[in-house]
């Protein structure tokens, strides 16, 4: 495993098109999910450097609190709250533009603008969702869904 990132400056096209084939190197020789999982906040955080990136993981019906890089974070969020337990729910990607006028936003911090979840999907169950959470108000759209659906696919094949 490489020992440092190579971190990409410019359009986060770019951005995204450097870090995506260092994280699966780096995911590629880690067999342990949770490693690799605290690993890719890392390397997204180290890259993007957002507030706040991290899991929550499907455990008895809860989301629970999973890897991640930022401030602390709420531990468990129930199916359907918040735009993590949405994302759960409705199984699809979810991108807040500003969490103010999202209902039921979990503020777990007030610095938090904007943010976008992906679902884990595992055999066309969820079990899990990536948080991404942003102080700018807008900071995700499309292309962001995109390339993190990559790593997505990435994920699902590790947990
Ligand atoms: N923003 C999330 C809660 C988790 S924290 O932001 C880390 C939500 O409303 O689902």
């Amino acid at each position: 495993m490489a020992e440092e990132l190579v971190l990409q400056q410019g359009h986060k096209a770019e951005q995204y098109q450097s870090i995506i084939p260092q994280i699966q190197a780096i995911v590629e020789g880690e067999s342990d999910m949770i490693a690799n999982l605290a690993n890719i906040c890392a390397a997204l955080k180290q890259q993007f450097d957002w507030l706040w990136i991290g899991f929550y993981l499907v455990k008895q019906n809860e989301l629970v609190l999973g890897p991640f890089q930022g401030p602390i974070a709420c531990t468990r969020i129930a199916k359907g709250r918040g735009v993590c337990g949405t994302a759960w729910e409705q199984q699809q990607v979810m991108i807040v533009p500003d969490v103010d006028q999202f209902p039921g936003h979990i503020a777990c911090s007030s610095a938090s603008r904007s943010e976008i979840v992906l679902p884990i999907m595992k055999n066309g169950e969820c079990i899990g969702v990536l948080d991404i959470d942003s102080e700018e108000l807008n900071q995700f759209d499309e292309m962001d869904a995109e390339y993190l659906q990559q790593l997505m696919l990435m994920i699902e094949k590790i947990v």
